[in-house]
């Protein structure tokens, strides 16, 4: 396992030295010596391989994730990163030319050049600083809302039924009123007929649904479903000189609804997936999607959401979009999604309680194993902003681990100090600045339920026919929102989502 320094950076050069355009990560580290020709760096041909940014809290993750985003940018892929904390949006100012990340390339003995990149900031439906990213209830589908209303299985293929039940009947759900003002339709009298007739939902589930979707719609629901809808192509911009557009999502006004911006994080790549055709393997990606806070996706998921995240990672690839998951340990990801994230760039972790020792355990068990370092030994002795990293070279083969010492970035590490001022001045502003309000449905059809007369006893009433015209309060509801009803044949995708194409 001992060897000199000079073996160990060829050891790096062998494994590290790509044809291809790459981005800089750092430099090795071995037997605790830095060695500065031992460059470790990250095929851009692989990036749509997926990747992991995992460690301990405080251990350099965001700024890993920054460094990937500047280099990205710079090589002209768009990059699109959650900003979990709000602590990403310095991405806009330029480093100080003195201070951590100064004093980092200094080690290094590499030239820090400060600089400030392209971003866009957005934010969840204008819940905090940022252009308001909205979705209509339609167009997000049954199995992401399910997912944010915390449902079981039943209310997942209840909810599944009661949206083919609204395409059927070219219903376009734009709100959650509008979903609201339909589920009591199908629950009051008036609509037992069409209850009954789209089959296997049972009122009950109809009302449990309709308890979650008050809740949701108090905690950030309003805010995000609506119009204008966020076009996804607006994610794949660059600049007229050529550098790829970062945008941000700010999350920190929405910490406390994991539940939603984590689904609406999915429901970004999911669009993606939808929309991008496919392209096979590129030079360079054409955006990188960052994915923080990963965990939470995954928490009290049901089997059918996680093979749709499977799906969707797995196959988003040939599309020319890679995505990072940042996260603290690599067992926070199922390990269907774990075995597709070819690149890893680990932090330290921490091995204070028996918990945390099982856990290195088995992140140790998810990387190749290596010849240079004992790797649980490395794992919990990394520095700050220090990490285990290894890529998929550009024949697809994970490279040997190697202790890296990563750059400092370039932009500010501080959070920017106006987030506001740049989103309002932005041209996305223009387009989805101000909330677009249709004429409610929702009173109308309220209305119609609580006078809906008494249904008269089942024997007088014709059989229900399966192609029936709809009913009083189901023309109510067609007729509003100005008769935004659906035109196109609907087609749903992954996650049930509309598919479209770009
Ligand atoms: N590449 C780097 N160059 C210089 N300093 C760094 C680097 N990476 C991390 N640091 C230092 O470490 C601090 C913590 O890093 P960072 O915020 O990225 O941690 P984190 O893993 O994202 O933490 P959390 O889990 O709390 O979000 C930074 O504020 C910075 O001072
Ligand atoms: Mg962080």
């Amino acid at each position: 396992m001992v060897r000199g320094v000079a073996e160990f950076a060829g050891t790096v050069r062998d494994a590290y030295g790509f044809e291809g355009a790459t981005l800089d990560l750092g430099r090795g580290v071995h037997e605790g010596a830095l060695e500065r020709d031992a460059v470790v760096q990250l095929p851009l041909a692989t990036s749509n391989r997926h990747g992991l940014i995992a460690g301990a809290t405080g251990t350099g993750k965001t700024r890993t994730l920054q460094l990937l985003a500047e280099g990205l940018s710079d090589a002209g892929v768009a990059v699109f990163a959650a900003d979990y904390k709000g602590d990403l949006s310095g991405l806009a100012v330029a480093a100080p030319a003195e201070g951590k990340a100064a004093e980092r390339m200094a080690d290094l003995g590499l030239t820090h050049e400060p600089r400030a990149f392209p971003v866009e900031f957005l934010s969840l439906g204008g819940i905090g600083p940022g252009v308001p990213v909205r979705a209509t209830v339609t167009d997000f589908g049954p199995q992401l809302l399910a997912k944010i209303l915390g449902s079981n299985e039943t209310q997942e293929s209840s909810l599944a039924l009661v949206f083919r039940y609204a395409d059927e009947r070219g219903l376009a759900l734009v709100d959650l009123a509008d979903l609201r003002a339909l589920l009591a339709f199908l629950e009051s009298k008036a609509g037992k007929e069409d209850l009954a007739g789209i089959g296997g939902v049972s009122k009950q589930t109809i009302g449990v649904i309709l308890r979650s979707l008050v809740q949701l719609e108090d905690s950030g629901g309003n805010e995000f479903f609506g119009e204008p809808q966020f076009e996804i192509a607006d994610l794949l911009r660059t600049t007229p000189d050529g550098r790829g557009v970062v945008t941000c999502l700010e999350l920190a006004a929405v910490q406390e609804k994991p539940r939603l911006f984590s689904t609406v994080l999915m429901w970004l790549l999911a669009e993606l997936f939808e929309a991008l055709p496919e392209v096979g393997d590129l030079d360079k990606p054409k955006l990188v999607f960052f994915f923080d806070e990963a965990h939470l996706l995954f928490d009290d998921a049901t089997d059918a959401f996680l093979e749709s995240v499977e799906r969707t990672v797995r196959m988003i690839r040939s599309k020319g979009v890679g995505v990072f998951f940042v996260t603290q340990h690599p067992t926070d990801v199922p390990s269907s999604v774990l075995a597709q994230l070819g690149n890893r760039i680990q932090h330290a972790l921490r091995a204070f309680t028996p918990n945390d020792a099982d856990a290195l355990r088995k992140t140790v068990r998810t990387y190749p194993s290596s010849e240079l370092y004992d790797l649980e030994a490395l794992l919990t002795s990394l520095g700050i902003g220090e990490a285990a990293v290894t890529v998929l070279d550009e024949q697809g083969v994970p490279t040997p681990v190697v202790h890296t010492r990563l750059l400092g970035p370039r932009a500010s590490m501080d959070p920017a100090p106006d987030l506001d001022g740049p989103a309002k001045a932005s041209m996305l502003w223009a387009k989805y600045g101000t909330r677009l309000e249709r004429e409610s449905a929702a009173e109308a059809l309220a209305k119609r339920v609580e006078s809906a007369p008494e249904p008269e006893p089942a024997a007088k009433r014709p059989a229900p026919k399966p192609a029936k015209p709809p009913t009083d309060g189901l023309n109510d509801f067609m007729t509003s929102r100005q008769g935004k009803a659906l035109q196109r044949e609907i087609v749903r995708g992954m996650f049930g989502m509309l598919r479209k194409r770009l």
